[in-house]
Formats: C-alpha cells, sequence, structure tokens
C-alpha cells in the first residue's frame, strides 16, 4: 500500500479532519485506553528550525501512546553539517523509523523529503509556505471554542505574507467554506497571491485592512501572528514591520464579548500579557489541543489509516521554479514536477509557485 504523507492538509478531506478532531477529543476523555497503542514504534522528529511547541506536543504525543522517539532539534549536530543532502538524511532516518516529523526553512521541503521517505512523513512547518498540523490545532480549538467550524468573521493579523499558520488554516477554512475573513497586515506583508486565488475559488468572502481598530468589533475569532524576523531578507526590513499590531486592553474593549483570540505562538509583542487573564484569550488552551490532534494524527497515521489525496503530477524538465525559497533552488537534485492548480495553471509540486 502507499505510504501516506500528510504534508498539505487539504489533501485530505473534511471528513477526515472531523474524525481526527472527533478523536483527539476521545484520547482526551480516556487517555488510558490509548497509553499503549504506539507500544514498539519509533517516531523521527528532524527540526531543522527552531521549535518548542511543535516538537514538544509531538514528542509528547508520541510518549503518552507509548511509542519511543529520536531525532535532532539542530541540524549543526548531525551530519546536514557536514553537507549532506535532504534526501539521504531522510533515506536513512525513515530507515529506522515508523514515522517521521519535519520541520525545515525552504518552502517545499517536507513534499521533498516524501519523495524519498521509506515511512510516512508529517510537514510541521515548511518555510513560510505550510504547517498542516498546526491548523489541526486550531480547528480543533475553533470547534471547541466556537461549537463549529462556520458562519465566522475570521480576522487573521499581523505577518499574512510569510506565516504559514495563516496560509494552512485560510486553504482549510475555505474548504470547509461559509466563513468571511478579514486579513489585517500592512501592504508588504499581505497574503501570498496563491492563497487570494484559494480564497478566490472558494467563494468565501475577504477584505483586507490596515488597522486592528476598524475591525476588531467585526470579528468573532481573532488570529493574531508574530513578524516571521527570520524570513526577511534584511533586518530593516523587519524593524519597518515590528510593533505596528499590538492587542491590547483597550482594542479588547471593543470586540466581541465571545470574540475567540488565537495565536499559533510564540509572541513576541503582539498581544499584550494584560490579555492573558481575559477568558476571550484562547491561545494557551489552543497549544494544549495541539497534543492531543498530534495523538490522533500519529495514531492514523502509524495505522495507515489517514487517507491522502495525492494531487497528479507531471513531470517537466523544461521548466524550472522561479520562487527563490524553494526547496529545488537548494536540493538540485529534485525532480521538476508540477501540478495543475484548481484554474488549470501549473504550479510547483514542493512550494506551490504558480508557473510564471
Ligand atoms: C508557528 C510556526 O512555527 O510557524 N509556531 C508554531 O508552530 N506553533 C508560528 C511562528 O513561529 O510564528
Amino acid at each position: 500500500m502507499a505510504l501516506s504523507h500528510l504534508i498539505d492538509l487539504n489533501d485530505c478531506t473534511t471528513s477526515e479532519w472531523d474524525e481526527l478532531i472527533r478523536l483527539a477529543a476521545d484520547i482526551r476523555m480516556n487517555p488510558e485506553d490509548y497509553l499503549s497503542r504506539c507500544r514498539g514504534k519509533i517516531m523521527a522528529t528532524l527540526f531543522y528550525e527552531p521549535s518548542t511547541r511543535t516538537q514538544m506536543s509531538f514528542q509528547a504525543a508520541m510518549l503518552r501512546l507509548g511509542g519511543q522517539i529520536i531525532g535532532f532539534d539542530n541540524p549543526i549536530n548531525s551530519s546536514v553539517a557536514k553537507g549532506e543532502s535532504l534526501k539521504d538524511t531522510i533515506k536513512i532516518v525513515s530507515g529506522y523509523s515508523d514515522i517521521l516529523v519535519m520541520r525545515h526553512p525552504i518552502e517545499g521541503a517536507a513534499k521533498a523529503a516524501s519523495l524519498y521517505s521509506n515511512c510516512p512523513i508529517i510537514n510541521a512547518g515548511d518555510g513560510g509556505h505550510l504547517h498542516p498540523t498546526q491548523t489541526l490545532t486550531d480547528l480543533v480549538t475553533l470547534s471547541i471554542e466556537k461549537d463549529g467550524l462556520t458562519g465566522h468573521t475570521i480576522g487573521l493579523c499581523g505577518d499574512l505574507r510569510y506565516g504559514r499558520t495563516v496560509h494552512s488554516l485560510i486553504k482549510a477554512m475555505c474548504k470547509i467554506g461559509g466563513n468571511r475573513f478579514i486579513l489585517i497586515s500592512t501592504p508588504e506583508l499581505t497574503v501570498p497571491q496563491y492563497i487570494k486565488d484559494v480564497m478566490d475559488r472558494s467563494g468565501c468572502e475577504y477584505t483586507e485592512v490596515n488597522t486592528l481598530e476598524e475591525c476588531i468589533g467585526d470579528l468573532d475569532v481573532l488570529y493574531m501572528t508574530r513578524i516571521q524576523r527570520e524570513r526577511f531578507a534584511t533586518p530593516e526590513e523587519y524593524e519597518q514591520q515590528r510593533g505596528i499590531y499590538i492587542l491590547d486592553r483597550e482594542k479588547m474593549k471593543k470586540a466581541k464579548k465571545d470574540l475567540v483570540v488565537m495565536h499559533p505562538l510564540p509572541r513576541v509583542d503582539e498581544i499584550e500579557n494584560e490579555i492573558d487573564n481575559d477568558r476571550r484569550a484562547a491561545y494557551f488552551r489552543q497549544a494544549v489541543n495541539g497534543m492531543y490532534v498530534r495523538m490522533a494524527l500519529i495514531l492514523k497515521m502509524i495505522e495507515n489509516n489517514l487517507k491522502i489525496e495525492d494531487t497528479p503530477k507531471i513531470l517537466d524538465n523544461n521548466h524550472t521554479c522561479h520562487n527563490p525559497r524553494c526547496i529545488t533552488q537548494q536540493e538540485h537534485y529534485l525532480p521538476h514536477y508540477f501540478k495543475k492548480d484548481a484554474a488549470g495553471n501549473l504550479a510547483c509540486i514542493y512550494c506551490d509557485d504558480k508557473q510564471r
């Protein structure tokens, strides 16, 4: 049977998402029933980029299922520092493990890794591209806090350009449908074009605004994000963007009584500490939800029970991807694969960039 990798959450059906959300709730209610479901299994966590929540919640999830963990949290301590290719690292580590969780700073790295892996891969964030398990965490949180995943006005605020959690969440909410987005950012940090295309095709309404003040009163959900310092070309560009959006008590006074404030965390300065005790602040509860839904995901994937729709790919040696942040620019042995997106355009299979 073909291996199922979780690279993009939208490769699963919404009924698969529902199953994961239900399974996560059951694990949370009855943790003792799951204590040895992964006994004898090994999960590798390969983190080429810093992480607290994603890495530790995955590790805690596997340990709570009775499995064991190997891996690195800094490639400097692995053969990557000696110049080993992504392909070789993945071929080796996937021979030691039953499931592999990978975070990488380059867009499309998880998809590239999946071509060479002998075990299922979970994308734990690939550069500024996608972060499917954060979205699962967000969906669980929304379903608990808002009692459903449709009919909401969702504000997304901050770094919408490089924030991969934003991209995955918008894609998922567009697949579910029936929501409206308000995108709050500076003109420099608006969502990438391919995410706008997703919203346009889904029929979900969206507006772009520059300030939180002008829309906070309309929101059912506010998804705050950190300005992604590490993805800017120069420190000066980052400095121009930092500190523009700060959620404080004054702004919360204008918000609905049942607003839900989410944040994938880590926060830098975009939410004042004074908000933490406001019952509308859901971000710490959100982080706990992440562990349970990752338990559900690991379980399903280890049991080869997660149905993934793999997009048909086209090998095209006449075209290369022109996105400078794409993994094909760094790992030159990768075949040039493209797919047809919903509008019929050729898009890079790794990073989703449209063929120009
Ligand atoms: C996010 C990430 O890594 O993309 N964090 C997370 O996984 N919870 C958000 C961020 O780093 O800003």
